[in-house]
């Protein structure tokens, strides 16, 4: 049986990410293509109680290196518990956020070393990484605008624009370093223009 491939979706805040996941799992389906979707911080039990505790907003005194940590421990449980079982039996992974974020979130916004990221990345993935990342990009303004008519914001939803500006420039570096994994989309535009950029790229992996 053929591995299935690992899809990843990222961006700021705002950036319309669940609205193209449900279109991108849908149009797999179509396709015949058995998908299993899933989302960070959570997707596992484990990672879902993580998830929690990361996005409390009691917990604003939490450390950076704790928050970057515990991004990683639900990051281990998903991929050994979830991810890699489901791509061995050959079906699709679709996942609202992954690594990537850690780099534009805890590097770009919290301003740890990229450097010691990296190496927790190697030390928990080795690797194993997505075969496709797409990555939505859209204005800060634009995005928390949206996230302000949404719910109440979460511990991390809560930080200054200027943080979101530097996660913003950080997955943007990166989609840069790595054009051939993580393709930039311009989200600013109608759902539909943005899905069909996204299902042409899907066609050539
Ligand atoms: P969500 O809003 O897309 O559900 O993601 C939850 C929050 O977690 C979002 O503000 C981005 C943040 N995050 C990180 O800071 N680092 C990470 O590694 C991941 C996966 C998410």
């Amino acid at each position: 049986m053929n591995k299935g491939k690992f899809i990843t979706i990222d961006g700021v805040e705002g950036a319309g990410k669940s609205t193209q996941i449900e279109l991108i799992c849908s149009y797999l389906h179509r396709k015949g293509i058995e998908v299993v979707r899933t989302r960070e911080p959570g997707g596992t039990d484990i990672g879902e109680k993580i998830r929690s505790v990361l996005l409390d907003v009691d917990n604003k005194e939490m450390h950076s290196d704790t928050e970057l940590l515990l991004m990683f421990s639900s990051r281990n449980e998903l991929i050994q518990n979830k991810i890699i079982p489901a791509l061995n039996d050959g079906k699709w992974v679709v996942s609202d956020r992954f690594t990537d974020a850690s780099f534009a979130y805890q590097g770009g916004g919290r301003m740890l070393s990229l450097d010691r990221i990296a190496k927790l990345e190697n030390w928990v993935l080795g690797s194993f990484k997505p075969d496709l990342t797409f990555l939505l990009d859209i204005s800060v303004e634009i995005g928390m605008t949206r996230v302000e008519a949404r719910n109440a914001k979460d511990r991390i939803e809560q930080e200054e624009r200027a943080f979101f500006e530097r996660v913003r420039s950080v997955f943007i570096e990166r989609s840069k370093i790595y054009p051939d994994r993580i393709k930039l989309i311009n989200a600013e535009r109608s759902v539909d223009e943005i899905q069909t950029q996204i299902q042409s790229i899907i066609e050539l992996l």
